[in-house]
């Protein structure tokens, strides 16, 4: 049995460069580290305890150096700087170049390229109503999903499988129809405010993409994935698959979805991986910083795959 493991190099003098200038800039702003970044969060998105607003005299043209800084985007990064004076400078840039000073579902985007990976859909991007993955491959019986996240899969199926641990796929790709339904049918039990929170309206879902998976371990109990070892496994190991855990705890208020430990989006090998080096701890954040815009290193993150024998 073959197992993969990667590196990622760094070039040290540019990535020296871009912590200066990040950090530079936080020392300006250093009576935000007493209040955490998800609370801060929490109180935009209105979760969570009320912080005192006060005025903030941010220029924020000042930033444009930072690299995805929008020069477009340079009132709504003051406004909402003003509103939540805890958060960095350079944390405000990327949420609202990802529209996190809008509420949910608001001015959401059409997605023009449905192929790219990774693929971003959330609450602010949603597929085309007629769109269905072109590459669909069964997984596991009678579910679906494209024919690399199948196989991404089956290659962390069969290494997990080698360290005696069981992972069954529940949910894969999902019709827009589908997902209508369900979210319908939720609709029964409980407010759209709370459904809202853990059932993605239709053509918003992730399942739709056929790069999204459900999972559950020899109980077949999704809702307990995260606290067996399975769930704990793929934590530790799905990126090395081209897999993040999309939904969780610490991203809540960016996705606006509880935590779902048994929810794994295919991105690929190299946001999976950049993802984990980072610590980039949303698909979102990491969408602004290595996708629509990328950092001065970019070119000197390279990424080698090692084939050992897993023993
Ligand atoms: N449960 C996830 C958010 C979905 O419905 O796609
Ligand atoms: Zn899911």
């Amino acid at each position: 049995m073959l197992k993969r493991i990667k590196m990622v190099i760094v070039g040290t003098m540019a990535t020296a460069m871009l912590c200066t200038n990040v950090y530079g800039y936080s020392n300006d702003f250093s009576h935000r580290s007493n209040v955490s970044f998800i609370e801060i969060i929490g109180n935009i998105l209105g979760i969570g305890q009320t912080v005192e607003t006060k005025d903030a005299d941010h220029d924020f043209s000042m930033y444009d150096d930072i690299y995805y800084y929008e020069p477009e985007n340079l009132s709504r990064y003051t406004k909402f700087s003003s509103k939540n004076p805890d958060i960095a400078p350079e944390d405000v840039i990327w949420l609202v170049n990802a529209n996190l000073d809008r509420d949910f579902y608001t001015k959401s985007e059409k997605i023009k390229d449905t192929e790219t990976m990774p693929l971003l859909v959330n609450k602010y991007n949603y597929l085309p109503s007629n769109y269905v993955p072109e590459n669909l491959v069964y997984i596991e019986d009678d579910k679906q999903a494209t024919a690399e996240t199948a196989e991404a899969f089956k290659e962390m199926k069969e290494n997990a499988e080698a360290e005696g641990i069981e992972i069954n796929v529940v949910s894969a790709y999902r019709s827009i129809d589908y997902q209508k339904d369900l979210y319908k049918s939720y609709l029964k039990t409980d407010s759209k405010k709370v459904v809202d929170t853990y059932s993605a309206r239709a053509g918003y879902s992730e399942h739709h993409t056929g790069r999204a998976l459900d999972l559950a371990s020899d109980d077949w109990d999704m809702d307990n994935f995260g606290d067996t070892e399975a769930g704990e496994w793929v934590r530790k190991n799905a990126w090395k698959y081209g897999f993040i855990v999309r939904y969780t705890e610490e991203n809540k208020n960016i996705t606006g979805y509880k935590s779902e430990p048994w929810h794994i989006t295919y991105v690929g090998d190299e946001a999976a991986e950049i993802m984990h080096t980072k610590d980039i701890k949303s698909l979102e954040e990491y969408v602004e910083k290595y996708v629509k815009h990328k950092p001065l290193d970019y070119n000197n993150v390279n990424t080698e795959t090692i084939e050992i024998e897993n023993n």
